[in-house]
C-alpha cells in the first residue's frame, strides 16, 4: 500500500516537472506542422464549447498553458482552470490579471486525479490532451463525482492504436512524459463503468499526409479534402476507427458512487 502511494506520488511528480520545462522552453515549435493538421478535432471540441457552454459553470481539467478559459469566459462562462504544474497555474494566473473578463476566470493547482471539488459542481468539464496522462479509474471517478447529474464532459485525445504514429512517437520521446498513455479502445469502455452515455468521434488518419504542406496555398485545400475523407472512410469502415489520431470523447450521465459498484458488479 505505501509502496503504491510512493508510486502514484513518483508518478504526479514526473508529470509536474516535465510540463514545468515544457511549457518554460516549449519544444511543440520543433513538430507544430504535425500538430497543424489536428485542427478539425479542435474545432468541434470549441463548437460544443459554444453550444454547451454559455451561462454554465465549466472546470478545465489540466488546462496547460494554453487556456481556453479566456475564450469561454468570453461566452459568458464561470471556468475554473487545474493543472498539476505550477509554472501552468503561475503563468495562467498573469495572463488573467490582464484579461477583462477575468473576474470570470480562475486557476488553481490540483492533481486531476484527486480534485479538491464537492460532488455535483460543474454542468461541463472539458480538457485537451490530459485524459491520457492520468490513471484513469481515478480521473473517471472524479470526472463522474464532480460533473452535474445532468453535466457533459468534453475530451479531445490521442489514440494508440495506429503502428505509424506510433512509429513516430517513439522516434520523439523527448515530446512525451514516461507515463502517459495514448487511450485504447479499451480505455473507452472503461469510461462506460462511470457515465450511462459514452460517445466517440474519431479524427485525422490520411489528413497527416497534409503536414508537409503546412506553410503552403496548397495545406487548407488539401488538408479539408483529406478531412472529409477520413469523416467517410471512419463512418464506412467502423475496424480503421481505432487508427485515427485524435478521438473526440463526450460523456454524459454520470454515474455516483453506488451506482459505479452496481454497475461494475453486473458487467
Ligand atoms: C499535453 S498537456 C495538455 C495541456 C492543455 N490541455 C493543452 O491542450 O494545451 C497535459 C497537461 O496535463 C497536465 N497534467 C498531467 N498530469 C496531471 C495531473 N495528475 N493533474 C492535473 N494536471 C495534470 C500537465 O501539467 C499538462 O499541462
Amino acid at each position: 500500500m505505501v509502496l503504491e502511494i510512493d508510486t502514484v506520488q513518483a508518478r504526479i511528480e514526473r508529470e509536474r516537472e516535465f510540463h514545468n520545462k515544457e511549457f518554460a522552453h516549449s519544444e511543440r515549435a520543433k513538430v507544430s506542422n504535425v500538430y497543424l493538421v489536428t485542427r478539425r478535432s479542435g474545432e468541434r471540441y470549441k463548437q460544443f464549447l459554444a453550444q454547451q457552454a454559455p451561462g454554465k459553470q465549466i472546470l478545465e481539467y489540466g488546462c496547460g498553458a494554453n487556456s481556453y478559459a479566456f475564450w469561454l469566459a468570453g461566452l459568458g462562462v464561470q471556468v475554473v482552470g487545474i493543472d498539476i504544474s505550477d509554472a501552468v497555474i503561475q503563468q495562467s494566473q498573469q495572463r488573467a490579471a490582464q484579461y477583462p473578463n477575468s473576474e470570470r476566470v480562475s486557476f488553481r493547482q490540483m492533481n486531476a486525479e484527486q480534485l479538491d471539488f464537492p460532488d455535483d459542481s460543474f454542468d461541463v468539464i472539458c480538457g485537451r490532451a490530459i485524459l491520457h496522462h492520468l490513471d484513469l479509474r481515478k480521473a473517471f471517478g472524479e470526472l463522474a463525482r464532480t460533473l452535474k447529474p445532468d453535466g457533459q464532459a468534453i475530451f479531445v485525445e490521442p489514440l494508440g492504436h495506429n503502428p505509424i504514429i506510433n512509429a513516430y512517437r517513439n522516434r520523439t520521446p523527448e515530446l512525451r512524459t514516461a507515463d502517459e498513455h495514448p487511450l485504447l479502445m479499451s480505455d473507452l469502455k472503461l469510461a462506460e463503468t462511470y457515465f450511462g452515455k459514452v460517445e466517440a468521434q474519431y479524427f485525422h488518419l490520411g489528413g497527416l499526409a497534409a503536414a508537409p504542406l503546412a506553410g503552403t496555398a496548397a495545406f487548407d485545400p488539401v488538408l479539408n479534402l483529406l478531412d472529409g475523407l477520413d469523416s467517410v472512410l471512419f463512418s464506412l469502415l467502423p475496424y480503421l476507427r481505432k487508427h485515427a489520431w485524435s478521438v473526440v470523447l463526450t460523456f454524459s450521465a454520470p454515474r455516483k458512487a453506488d451506482a459505479i459498484s452496481q454497475f461494475s458488479a453486473a458487467v
